[in-house]
C-alpha cells in the first residue's frame, strides 16, 4: 500500500512511521509513505500557505495554488484516491476504512486553520473524512488515524491475522474483555472459564460477553437505539 501525505508539518509523521506497527511495516516493504511539505509548492519568499478568507471573519484560509501544485504533481499519472481531512467529511467507521484498504494508492491532505479553499474540493479532492464530530486544530492526527486503521488491513502489517479479524466492530460488534496475569488484581478474579482449558466455551463467553456490551454501550451497531448509556 503507498499512502503520501501533504502536511505543513511534516516532522510530526516522523515518530509515527519509526515505531511499532508502522515502522515495522514501512522497514519491511508492507506500506509506503511519503510526507510532503506543503510549503514546497509555495512561490513566495515566506513560503505562504494561507491567506485572509474573502468575505471577511476571523482566521486565515489554505490557499488553492500550493495544494493544487502539490496533488497534480504528486499524483502524475497514476492513479491515486485524493482524500482531504476535515471536519466536513464522511465519518470513518470500520466500513470506510475497508473500502479505503481495497482502492490502492492513497494521497492524504492535511487541512489547517479555519479551512481549505473551497476550489481545491472541486478541483482535486476526491472524498474528504472525518476522524469524528469535533473539530481539531488540523489535519495531521485524523490522517495518522486513518494511516494506522489502514495498515491494519494490509496482509502482514498485524503479526496473527487472527487479531485482526477479531477487531472490534468487524462483525459489527465491540470487544470482548481481556486479561492476563496475574489472575487475581486487587481480588478481582479472572472469570472461571478463561482459565478452563475449555475452548468452545471460552468462545460462547466471548460472544456473549461482546454482544452484552455492545447492546449496552452501543445500541446502534445492533441497529437498536435502546441500551443505557453506561460507558
Ligand atoms: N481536521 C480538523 N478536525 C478534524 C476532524 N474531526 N476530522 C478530520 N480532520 C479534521
Amino acid at each position: 500500500m503507498r499512502i503520501d501525505v501533504v502536511t505543513i508539518f511534516p516532522e510530526l509523521f516522523e515518530p509515527f512511521a519509526a515505531t511499532s506497527l508502522i515502522g515495522r511495516a514501512i522497514e519491511g516493504g508492507l506500506l509506503r509513505l511519503d510526507v510532503h511539505d506543503l510549503r514546497r509548492w509555495t512561490t513566495d519568499r515566506h513560503r505562504t500557505v494561507d491567506d485572509e478568507p474573502f468575505g471577511g471573519g476571523g482566521g486565515m484560509v489554505m490557499s488553492a495554488p500550493p495544494w493544487l501544485g502539490a496533488v497534480r504533481e504528486l499524483c502524475g499519472d497514476r492513479q491515486v484516491t485524493r482524500i482531504l481531512l476535515s471536519p466536513q467529511g464522511r465519518r470513518l467507521d470500520d466500513r470506510l476504512v475497508r473500502e479505503l484498504a481495497q482502492v490502492g494508492d492513497l494521497l492524504l491532505m492535511c487541512g489547517r486553520y479555519e479551512g481549505v479553499d473551497e476550489r481545491v474540493r472541486e478541483l482535486v479532492v476526491d472524498l474528504e473524512v472525518s476522524i469524528g464530530d469535533y473539530v481539531l486544530s488540523g489535519g495531521e492526527v485524523p490522517a495518522m488515524a486513518l494511516i494506522e486503521a489502514l495498515s491494519r488491513q494490509v496482509p502482514g502489517v498485524v503479526g496473527l491475522a487472527d487479531s485482526v479479524e477479531r477487531d472490534s466492530f468487524r462483525d459489527g460488534r465491540l470487544d470482548f474483555p481481556h486479561y492476563t496475569r496475574p489472575r487475581v488484581v486487587e481480588g478481582l478474579e479472572v472469570p472461571e472459564v478463561l482459565v478452563s482449558g475449555d475452548h468452545a466455551a471460552i468462545e460462547r463467553w466471548r460472544q456473549k460477553r461482546a454482544l452484552e456490551r455492545t447492546a449496552r454501550r452501543r445500541p446502534d451497531l445492533l441497529g437498536s437505539d435502546d441500551g443505557e448509556a453506561d460507558r
